[in-house]
């Protein structure tokens, strides 16, 4: 693997086997490269868990990160991703993590440059290091994805996280249903995988919440908080509908008592805490296999 971009790359041997590294670094797999590596994060959207655990996961492998930061940079003088890049590459860094508000920003770069890129979301694309730290909580909660039943529910037409999850809990063999509001639904997905709220959540073993994606929106969304929540949110009440062992997710930023009711953010379904945990995991596992198949470090 040289670049991690997109599910839709993946056949499901190598969705497993990432799950499979994520999982031992989860029980306490130390592994460190053994020469310096040049890496660096350049986040042109904001992000807190996917910048802050590809850090760690970065440090906890031995990675040389290079402090850089999209307000202090060259950006700013109107530089483009692509030369941003070559500069980066041409004084030694040797793995990219990139989140853009573009969707596929990475196919301009893919053919021209030698450093390897990691997808940290791409517009209303992709987010496949959020997918295989959900991936990895679902496993660890269940042991399999076949024949589970997965509701997703919220913005789905803006979201990268709903769309890898689809592709990927699909290919593993689970149920992917969608709720939320009609008009935010993914025509390119089935229209038969829409699902009722109230009945999707008595269905599912994991209810998957998304924030609003506000800033993809071209006018602001037709809802005040409260009625969101009443309508589509993870409401008390539907809380109590939802199934004997079943989980609650969400990507994060959660924003409470709207797509979730504050109470069940920190409650005993959630694993909304155990994700981010796992999102260390799930990005060393993606580091650690690029460097060694790229032959980075043995
Ligand atoms: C998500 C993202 O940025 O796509 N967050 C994340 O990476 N944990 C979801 C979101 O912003 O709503």
């Amino acid at each position: 693997m040289k670049h991690f971009l997109s599910i839709s790359d993946m056949n499901t041997t190598e969705i497993m086997e990432l799950l499979q590294e994520a999982d031992t670094f989860s029980r306490g797999e130390q592994w460190k490269t053994t020469e310096p590596v040049f890496v660096a994060n350049l986040f042109y959207e904001p992000s807190t868990r996917t910048k802050c655990s590809f850090e760690i996961a970065e440090r906890r492998l031995g990675l040389e990160l290079l402090p850089f930061e999209i307000g202090n940079s060259s950006v700013l003088k109107g530089e483009t991703l692509y030369d941003t890049i070559k500069t980066l590459q041409s004084i030694g860094v040797k793995l990219a993590v990139i989140r853009h508000k573009q969707d596929h920003y990475y196919e301009q770069l893919i053919n021209h440059v030698d450093l390897s890129i990691v997808n940290g979301g791409d517009g209303s694309g992709q987010h496949p290091s959020q997918c295989l730290l959900d991936l990895l909580t679902i496993k660890q909660e269940f042991g399999y994805f076949n024949g589970l039943n997965v509701l997703i529910v919220g913005d789905i037409v803006h979201s990268r996280v709903a769309r890898s999850n689809y592709e990927a809990l699909r290919k593993l063999g689970a149920n992917v249903k969608f709720s939320g509001p009609r008009d935010w639904f993914d025509p390119t997905f089935l229209q038969t995988d829409y699902i009722e709220i109230n009945q999707g959540i008595k269905e599912a073993d994991v209810v998957m919440l998304l924030r609003i994606q506000h800033e993809r929106h071209e006018q602001s969304a037709q809802f005040s908080k409260a009625d969101y929540h009443i309508q589509y949110g993870l409401t008390l009440e539907r809380e109590q509908q939802m199934k004997q062992g079943s989980i609650i997710m969400h990507p994060g930023p959660v924003n409470r008592d709207v797509e979730i009711a504050s109470e069940l953010v920190e409650g005993k379904r959630s694993r909304i805490f155990k994700q981010m945990e796992n999102g260390v995991f799930a990005r060393m596992a993606i580091l650690k296999t690029i460097l060694q198949n790229e032959k980075v470090v043995c």
